[in-house]
């Protein structure tokens, strides 16, 4: 007993110290391990999306993929992003019908028809994958009809992005802007992207400051948006009346900036993951959310919240180093997840999915 007791402390700090897994073990290094570095194993390989990254690992170099790679300081909320999807358990139903569920996948996101409720967010540096760089990207999204949200730091113009589209498209982008006070240069920036299609303006509100990279830093590949901005609710109206696209704030984090959003007139948010379930925000105005979501079961989670559409960036620009075929099989892979596991959920409609098919006790049962 004495003994015992002695343990337990010790176990306590084992426990602790348990291993993040950046990449699930489900077998990819058995069967793919002798890929030579700076190849890519053949698409028919791939079987899901964390097995984008372990492609693209061994395939881009270190510098450009720890950018993509790469979370703020400590990483804690990378991790947390990435784990916190398994703290709360499926409730599955069964013997009901689901057999129309592939059916349900389509939706509006903003008044605009996609064939699946998630999106390509916005990531900077698409080139740093695939020398296309975003091309392979938005015309993955455009062969497919979900919605991508270019990046104003992408390696392409805003054009050019709109250019790579098929011939005489009527795709539908938004475009994420970082902006300061710059009237002048903001309203340019919103007349090209308007030009080139996008339906609507996706202002990133949370790096008001620089981003904290130390991953990052060893390799010299930081955040492109460096500088202190000046971003308040007054220059969200500012940059409103200087466009008739809606102005989506992306990164709210908490109910009561969801609510000031609200308040202040937005059509949608875009919020970084499980932390603002409950709002009642969900019932006047579209909530978008990403972070972490690599699994269909993920997508359902958020979507019970009554999130309308869910992104996801990393997957998407790793599944780009195979260009646009890969940024294909990426899209084709969760949709199929997302409709098998919605079909064992005993989920029969999409549209009906709601917070009882989840267990929203928090499991979190390494902590
Ligand atoms: C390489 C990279 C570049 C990014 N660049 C931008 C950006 O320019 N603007 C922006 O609003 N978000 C940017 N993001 C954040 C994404 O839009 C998105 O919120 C995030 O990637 C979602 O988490 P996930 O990668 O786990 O899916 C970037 C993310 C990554 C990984
Ligand atoms: C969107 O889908 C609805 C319902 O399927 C359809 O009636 C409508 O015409 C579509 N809109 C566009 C712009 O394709
Ligand atoms: C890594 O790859 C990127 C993208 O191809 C390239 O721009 C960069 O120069 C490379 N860096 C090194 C150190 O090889
Ligand atoms: C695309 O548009 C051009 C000019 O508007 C037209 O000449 C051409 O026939 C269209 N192509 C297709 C495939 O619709
Ligand atoms: C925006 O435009 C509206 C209507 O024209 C006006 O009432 C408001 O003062 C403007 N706000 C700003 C911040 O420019």
């Amino acid at each position: 007993m004495h003994s015992f007791l002695t343990l337990l402390p010790l176990l306590a700090s084992a426990l602790a110290a348990r291993p993040f897994l950046n990449e699930p073990d489900t077998g990819i290094e058995d069967v793919l391990g002798d890929i030579a570095v700076g190849t890519l194993p053949p698409l028919e390989s791939i079987v899901g999306l964390p097995d984008f990254e372990w492609a693209a690992r061994g395939y881009m170099n270190t510098s450009a993929y720890t950018y993509y790679r790469n979370g703020a300081a400590g990483e804690w909320s990378y991790r947390n992003n990435l784990e916190v999807y398994n703290r709360f358990r499926l409730r599955p139903r069964v013997l009901t019908d689901i057999t129309n569920i592939e059916s349900t996948l389509p939706t509006t996101i903003l008044g605009h028809n996609f064939s699946a409720p998630f999106f390509i967010s916005p990531c900077a540096r698409a080139g740093y994958a695939h020398p296309e760089a975003e091309a392979g990207l938005i015309r993955g999204a455009a062969a497919n009809g979900i919605l991508y949200m270019p990046a104003l730091y992408a390696i392409l113009s805003i054009e050019q992005i709109a250019a790579a589209k098929p011939a005489n498209s009527t795709q539908v982008t938004f475009q994420q802007v970082y902006l300061d006070t710059n009237n002048i240069a903001s309203q340019a920036i919103f007349k090209r992207a308007e030009k080139a299609g996008s339906k609507a303006i996706i202002f990133t509100v949370d790096s008001a400051a620089d981003g904290n990279r130390h991953r990052a830093a060893r390799y010299g590949v930081g955040s492109a948006d460096s500088s202190y901005s000046y971003m308040t609710w007054d220059v969200f109206h500012t940059l409103q009346n200087l466009t008739s696209l809606p102005i989506i704030p992306k990164g709210i984090m908490t109910v009561e900036d969801a609510q000031l959003a609200v308040a202040n007139g937005a059509k949608a948010i875009i919020i970084s993951n499980h932390g603002g379930r409950q709002l009642d925000v969900f019932t006047q105005v579209e909530v978008y959310a990403d972070g972490g979501v690599r699994y269909g079961a993920d997508v359902l989670k958020l979507l019970s919240l009554g999130v309308k559409a869910v992104g996801l960036g990393r997957p998407f620009m790793f599944a780009n180093a195979y260009g646009q075929e890969g940024v294909e099989k990426a899209i084709t892979l969760l949709k199929h997840e997302i409709a098998i596991d919605a079909g064992n959920l005993g989920v029969g409609d999409l549209k009906k999915i709601d917070p009882s098919f989840v267990s929203w006790t928090n499991n979190n049962w390494y902590s």
